[in-house]
């Protein structure tokens, strides 16, 4: 099954304190939410991904902002199920394609999804979705490429999600909304569990 079809919304985590990351997870989890990408913006990301792949079975941990082919080795090293790129260079493509899981490469103009299609990869993130253009650049976009399918992230909100999830050529969105900072920094895991369900039940 593809990593786009797993759930409709994928939570796009900031982890600073690597002791948030499995309750969190398991809050994710609960509210029907599994699949989980943990940014390698800091310190602890590659840590959190580790304790979530062995404390969470129920989470398809993958990480986020994998920038160079050193991001790659050391995510799935670390644990991670899936990769996840703002953007794609050749490079960071072809390591990508080597790491032998499941990736979602980032593209935001309709040359850079069809240098990317070139080698096969007909199924990608769309960044900073928001500030590309949203959901009618993604609608422009279906129709001369209609065979690519996104997981758009960058600026989504509950209110915008749903709007994203009605087109043909979106599978799941992506977003921060799932785990605010202060609910990660105060322990609210109900609060997280909620937002989680509200989310799972966008579709
Ligand atoms: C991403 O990397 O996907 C974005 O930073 C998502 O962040 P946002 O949901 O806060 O826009």
């Amino acid at each position: 099954m593809s990593l786009l079809d797993l759930a409709p919304v994928i939570p796009v985590v900031v982890i600073d304190d690597v002791e948030t990351a499995v309750p969190m997870a398991r809050a994710l989890v609960a509210g029907g939410l599994p699949v989980i990408e943990v940014t390698l913006r800091t310190e602890p990301a590659l840590e959190a991904i580790g304790r979530i792949a062995a404390e969470v079975p129920d989470a398809v941990i993958g990480a986020g902002t994998v920038r160079t082919a050193g991001d790659v080795t050391a995510s799935v090293s670390a644990g991670a199920r899936f990769l996840v790129s703002p953007g794609a260079t050749p490079s960071l493509a072809d390591a990508m394609a080597a790491s032998g899981v499941p990736f979602l490469a980032g593209a935001a103009t309709a040359s850079e999804v069809m240098a990317l299609a070139e080698r096969g990869l007909k199924e990608l993130k769309f960044f900073p979705a928001e500030a590309a253009g949203g959901v009618p650049y993604l609608k422009a976009l279906a129709g001369p490429l209609p065979d690519v399918r996104f997981c758009p992230t960058g600026g989504i909100r509950p209110g915008t999600a749903a709007d994203y999830l009605a087109l043909p050529n979106v599978g799941c969105v992506g977003g921060t909304w799932l785990t605010p900072a202060d609910a990660l920094a105060t322990g609210d895991w109900d609060r997280v569990e909620k937002l989680a369900a509200e989310a799972a039940a966008l579709r």
